[in-house]
């Protein structure tokens, strides 16, 4: 049975920059105080991208995709696998997968979407080792692509400040040599309306709420727990110790959930990627755009033990263990 190893890394973030003053002063203009200190004292977040109105997951997800791609150095033709983790699709379908190979300039490869919230990159980078590991996939194009900024609502003081857009890909071949090393996958749905945008469209109208809304406190909570959990899971399972870990790209959502883990599993802080403070919460795209700044800034490197872990919405959560 091949392995599957990660071959190439993109990132794209749209241009428009909004920092944590822009964001307080907009707000203001509509009455909701929130100001940098606030903002960067509770979550650690200093600015985020934002996306122009209308702009379509698929747009940055592709962009994400040929970096990848050209970091890689395939084609779009060399890819069996297209796989798009995302809670803002551009449509109900079809998916935003379909549309990104369409923009690639390019058909026949197997391409769908993910749903897992901000576990979403985990969970596809999973499904896509298992393709590759069974042999039905040589090439795979793995994304985590949203535009959270259409389903916040930007009245709504405790979560508009959290978000951003963006997108992040990873190519995974096949290959002799580990890879993938494990991999964790867990929901419990039960904990579904501590996080969730709970609208749905029928007969031609939206029903129930479009925005996001989230209770804080229990997915802090509950994000420190699954995910200490799940790292020392993930490493009991491909016979590793925590300390043995070069590199934790962690979902981004909050500098203190982060820091909390890092305590829990004795991982020195040097040891956490960490760009949420640049990029916030971009959800899906969160841990593979942490993985693309720290691939190409040179601190992941071949040979090293990188840990990747998504938590959010559903709720769910997840690990996957790689040796670079
Ligand atoms: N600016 C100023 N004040 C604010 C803001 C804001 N942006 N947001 C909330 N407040 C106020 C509240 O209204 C409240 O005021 P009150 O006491 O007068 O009612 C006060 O600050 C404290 O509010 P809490 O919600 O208790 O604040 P908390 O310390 O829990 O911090 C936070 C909120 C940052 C969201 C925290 O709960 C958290 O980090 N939770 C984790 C959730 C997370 O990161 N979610 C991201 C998405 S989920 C995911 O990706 C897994």
């Amino acid at each position: 049975m091949p392995y599957a190893r990660i071959t190439g890394t993109g990132g794209y973030l749209p241009p428009r920059v909004v920092s944590n003053d822009d964001l307080a002063a907009d707000l203001a203009t509509r009455g909701i105080e929130t100001s940098d200190a606030w903002i960067t004292e509770r979550t650690g977040i200093r600015q985020r991208h934002i996306a122009d109105p209308g702009t379509k997951t698929s747009t940055l997800a592709t962009a994400a995709a040929r970096a990848a791609l050209d970091n890689a150095g395939l084609t779009a033709e060399q890819l069996d696998l297209i796989i798009v983790a995302t809670s803002t699709p551009d449509f109900i379908f079809p998916s935003t997968a379909c549309l990104v190979q369409a923009n690639l300039g390019v058909g026949g490869a197997a391409a769908f979407d993910v749903q897992a919230v901000c576990s979403g990159f985990v969970y596809a980078l999973a499904t896509a080792d298992a393709f590759v590991r069974a042999g039905r996939a040589r090439h795979a194009l793995v994304i985590g692509a949203e535009v959270f900024s259409g389903i916040l609502d930007w009245n709504d003081r405790r979560t508009c400040v959290l978000f951003g857009d963006g997108a992040g890909a990873v190519v995974l071949s096949a290959a002799d040599e580990p890879g993938i090393l494990a991999a964790r996958l867990n929901a419990d749905g039960r904990q579904q309306h501590i996080l969730c945008a709970a609208g749905s469209v029928a007969g031609g109208q939206v029903t129930g709420d479009p925005f996001l809304r989230m209770d804080g406190q229990a997915v802090f909570k509950l994000a420190v727990n699954s995910l200490t959990r799940s790292a020392r899971e993930v490493c009991d399972d491909a016979g590793i110790d925590v300390s043995e870990l070069d590199w934790m790209v962690p979902h981004q959502a909050n500098i203190r959930i982060l820091n909390f883990i890092g305590r829990k599993l004795g991982l020195p802080e040097e040891k956490l990627i960490v760009t949420l403070d640049r990029h916030a919460n971009t959800s899906a795209a969160s841990v593979p755009l942490a993985l693309d700044v720290a691939w190409r800034d040179g601190r992941i490197r071949p040979g090293q033990t990188v840990l990747l872990q998504g938590v959010g919405g559903g709720f769910t959560w997840g690990s996957v263990l790689v040796k670079i």
